[in-house]
């Protein structure tokens, strides 16, 4: 039997809601939504910093000074972009160093889209375009969400993954506007990444197991279909007007719901994805270890330079 002060609670908690009011770190909340939230900024975050790895691999291969700055911008950007999620989670109680733990064991996820390689340099364009086209798709209602920090966070992420779109759309549009092997590499790019990116938007509707509470709770404001339309209604036309060809013989424009009908997703690769089984999730997985081994006795000194002057300062 609740207590009825719980309910109390969850019913002002709801209204605030409903009402858009925004929940603030120090407000009440009901704990289920205090740990979806954790959940999904945490994972949010390892997205993030994994993400960096794919495009780093091409910091020291780009085609000239120009592109190595921009993708070196962009994946520092990344690096950002997930300090402040961490932090943001760390808002509602969070440990950083243990949800991070957490993603080196495989506990924690990360996005899937991840875990695939990148095999020439058009992947660097199609990672800006459709990933990071994605995250905006996904990340601009999150804007809107009802738990402030994140809300916030958002807004500086999605002005900065608009860049990240634009260098990688002008990446694609280059290649296929060159010569016929260039044209040639940004077509066998695009289509190894176009049915992942759709994947990044998540199970269907009907199989999120978040999404019910997520919705109630105006932490998801768009369900995962209805972003996954979305960007296939924006990026199709993106694509034909650089002459890339849709990798899926079933897309189709339906006049009636004025957007596109498309394929099936292979559910099973992005469960075997997901569960750690995908191209590169051990690569991804081993270099972040390796990363937080490397980089300890740069935490141990500021530790104990931290130690040490708090010690002085006591004197
Ligand atoms: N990859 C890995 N796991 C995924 C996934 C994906 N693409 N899509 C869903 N999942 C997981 C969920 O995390 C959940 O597992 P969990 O309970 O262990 O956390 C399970 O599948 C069920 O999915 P649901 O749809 O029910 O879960 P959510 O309601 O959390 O929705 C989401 C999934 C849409 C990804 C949501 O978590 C979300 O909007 N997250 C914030 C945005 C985000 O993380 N984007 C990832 C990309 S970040 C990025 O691309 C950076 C850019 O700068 C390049």
């Amino acid at each position: 039997m609740k207590d009825i002060n719980i309910e109390e609670k969850e019913r002002e908690f709801q209204a605030k809601i409903d009402a858009d009011i925004k929940i603030e770190p120090n407000d009440w909340m009901p704990a289920e939504y205090r740990k979806t939230l954790i959940r999904q900024i945490s994972q949010h975050a390892h997205s993030e910093v994994v993400g960096m790895l794919p495009e780093g691999n091409w910091i020291t291969r780009a085609p000239n000074l120009r592109r190595k700055a921009v993708l070196l911008a962009k994946v520092q950007d990344e690096a950002g972009h997930g300090l402040y999620l961490y932090s943001a989670a760390e808002t509602l109680g969070s440990d950083r160093e243990a949800s991070i733990d957490d993603m080196h064991a495989g506990i924690a996820k990360y996005s899937s889209i991840f875990n695939y390689p990148t095999l020439s340099w058009a992947d660097m364009g199609m990672i800006g375009w459709l990933v990071d086209g994605a995250a905006i798709s996904n990340q601009v209602p999150l804007c809107r969400c009802s738990y402030g920090p994140y809300a916030r966070a958002m807004v500086r992420v999605c002005k900065e993954e608009s860049f990240h779109q634009r260098q990688g759309y002008e990446i694609a549009t280059t290649l296929a506007n060159g010569t016929p092997e260039q044209k040639a590499m940004a077509q066998e790019s695009f289509n190894r990444w176009w049915w992942p990116a759709l994947m990044m938007f998540g199970p269907t509707d009907a199989a999120s197991k978040h999404s019910a509470l997520s919705m109630k709770w105006k932490i998801k404001r768009v369900s995962n279909d209805e972003l996954r339309q979305q960007f296939v209604n924006v990026t199709v036309p993106q694509a034909e007007l650089i002459g890339l060809t849709i990798p899926d013989p079933d897309l189709n424009w339906n006049e009636e719901k004025q957007g596109y009908d498309f394929g099936t997703i292979n559910w099973e690769e992005f469960n075997q994805v997901v569960q750690g089984n995908g191209p590169c999730n051990k690569e991804r997985l081993d270099a972040r270890r390796q990363a937080k081994e490397n980089g300890m006795w740069v935490r141990e000194a500021a530790l104990a330079h931290a130690e040490k002057r708090k010690a002085k300062m006591a004197s």
